[in-house]
């Protein structure tokens, strides 16, 4: 069945619209469980879609695109460049769109990404013919082009397929099949720096320093394909583990801080297999820690002001 006659569900499917001027569809935020910015560099990263994500609304008229939660001036111009760049990959009928997210945004948890791929589910249900996966991720990769400059792929690829994988910037991308539910507590240090100042940096030290940034993040694409086997085979404490050493190797590269090493070990403390930033990372974000039965530890670390919540992959 195409994505343009599928119904909406919570892992990211699509829904035809209320009526025939109108459009709804939603994208999935994501975490990555192993294998950020090493994914840059084309080695493997585990990452799955999560229960909340960015809506997309669209309506006949003017071609404008509007967001209910505040922007910086900056995030507000780069939303006005990939709608203009989506539109125009789409050759859709215009639309007035409008966005709204239960997802915090700039976080690490693929807000942009969520919102391109609801944003292309609009535009080719408007368009009014049947789409499926590629086109979605055709169009979505047009707009995150505008929001990160050369991303890896793996946010919109997990969003559109809506699901846990093994993504790889040039192979094909698989499908991980969980034996036990894999439970996470997304928890938010605070404000992140943005993606492409972390790519940026790093992208620096391993100029200067090649061999041996070319060595870790081979060791990091390794510790995500093991975390897929992980996943596979229902092996808790060993996804666990690799997301402490996956955790580990990402301070080593500079790219955590101290209230991301904080969180992590308050996620360690409340009796997580394992916990790590996810995302970019940089001076704050969304960290992730696997949990047996997360709900004690969501309910405290509320108690406690940290906004955060439990997803299942
Ligand atoms: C961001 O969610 C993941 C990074 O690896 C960037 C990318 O893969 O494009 C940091």
């Amino acid at each position: 069945m195409s994505e343009g006659s599928a119904r909406r569900s919570a892992r990211g499917g699509s829904q035809a619209g209320e009526s025939a001027a109108e459009h709804t569809a939603f994208g999935p935020g994501k975490i990555i469980v192993i294998g950020e910015h090493a994914a840059v560099y084309g080695e493997p990263v585990l990452a799955g879609a999560i229960n909340r994500g960015i809506t997309a609304r669209a309506v006949a008229g003017e071609s404008a695109i509007e967001f209910s939660s505040s922007l910086s001036a900056q995030q507000g111009q780069a939303l006005q460049r990939a709608f203009a760049a989506a539109v125009k990959a789409a050759q859709a009928p215009a639309v007035r769109v409008s966005v709204s997210s239960d997802l915090p945004v700039g976080m690490g948890l693929g807000s942009s990404a969520a919102l391109s791929v609801a944003v292309a589910r609009a535009l080719l249900q408007a368009k009014g013919k049947g789409f499926g996966v590629p086109q979605v991720l055709e169009l979505a990769a047009a707009m995150e082009g505008e929001f990160h400059g050369t991303p890896s792929g793996v946010d919109h690829t997990t969003s559109a397929r809506g699901e846990l994988v093994l993504y790889r910037k040039q192979g094909p991308t698989r499908a991980v099949k969980a034996k036990k539910k894999v439970r996470m507590v997304v928890a938010i240090s605070g404000a992140r720096t943005p993606t492409k100042t972390t790519v940026a940096g790093l992208r620096e030290r391993r100029t200067r320093w090649p061999k041996r940034y070319a060595r870790l993040f081979h060791e990091i694409g390794t510790l995500a394909s093991e975390g897929a086997r992980a996943v596979a085979t229902g092996d808790l404490p060993a996804l666990g583990d690799l997301m402490n050493i996956n955790h580990g190797l990402l301070w080593a590269m500079q790219l955590s801080s101290e209230r991301i090493d904080a969180m992590v070990r308050r996620l360690m403390a409340l009796g997580a297999l394992g916990a790590k930033l996810t995302g970019a990372g940089g001076d704050g974000g969304a960290c992730i820690g696997l949990f047996k039965s997360p709900t004690q530890a969501v309910k405290q670390l509320t108690a406690e002001g940290v906004q955060c919540f439990e997803t299942e992959l």
